[in-house]
């Protein structure tokens, strides 16, 4: 017997609108941890736009462009994954490009209050926007952009936190620990 539904990945039907998600963050810069949400994501929704914003009281260490490209080269293996940046509310950027939900990891107990209070926020100003929410695997819990950046700005092994691009760029920014990006 036929499938009653069935399920388009990475196309559409005119019956089948795409569920379009924003998976929104600083990503300065994207991790393993922020991967492994962007796979799962991915195997869940149509299409996710991982989008770079600006946080307001954090200074930027790669540039908006260069975390983009950055996101774009780590995720080139997932088809229904694109790179983006916005300026402004997420939220405006998510009505942009036409998302159903904001995708958001939850890592632990800490994340909560501020993530708790950005989805109500934002269902707020968007009701018709979900904020969806993905629980990070166990290992992947204590990494942020922040502790890798600190790792490598002292010459530590920050190497299995990040993906291949990621860690070429940080090499080239640390010649005096590194070598300037030759090494693997
Ligand atoms: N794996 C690894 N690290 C993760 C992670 C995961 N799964 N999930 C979160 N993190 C880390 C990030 O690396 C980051 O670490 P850092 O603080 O060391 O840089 C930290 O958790 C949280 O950052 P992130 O999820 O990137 O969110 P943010 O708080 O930096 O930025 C924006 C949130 C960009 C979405 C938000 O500030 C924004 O869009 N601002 C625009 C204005 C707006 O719309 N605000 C909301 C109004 S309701």
């Amino acid at each position: 017997m036929p499938a009653k539904y069935t399920l388009a990945v990475s196309g559409s039907t005119a019956s089948q609108p795409r569920y379009v998600v924003v998976y929104p963050g600083s990503f300065d810069p994207i991790t393993v941890g922020h991967i492994e949400i962007v796979e799962r994501a991915a195997k869940l929704f149509d299409a996710v736009v991982v989008a770079v914003g600006h946080h307001p009281s954090k200074t930027g260490f790669f540039k908006f462009e260069e975390r983009v490209a950055l996101i774009a080269e780590a995720c080139a293996h997932i088809p229904n994954v694109r790179a983006a940046h916005y300026s402004g509310l997420m939220i405006d950027f998510c009505r942009e490009v036409g998302a159903r939900a904001i995708v958001r990891g939850l890592r632990a107990a800490v994340d909560f209050e501020p993530e708790f209070q950005m989805a109500l926020a934002n269902r707020d100003l968007e009701p018709s926007i979900e904020t969806v929410f993905l629980i990070p695997a166990p290992d992947k819990q204590f990494i942020s952009s922040s502790l890798i950046r600190e790792i490598a700005s002292h010459g530590g092994p920050f190497h299995r936190f990040v993906p291949a691009p990621v860690a070429r760029a940080l090499e080239r920014r640390y010649p005096q620990h590194y070598g300037g990006g030759e090494q693997a």
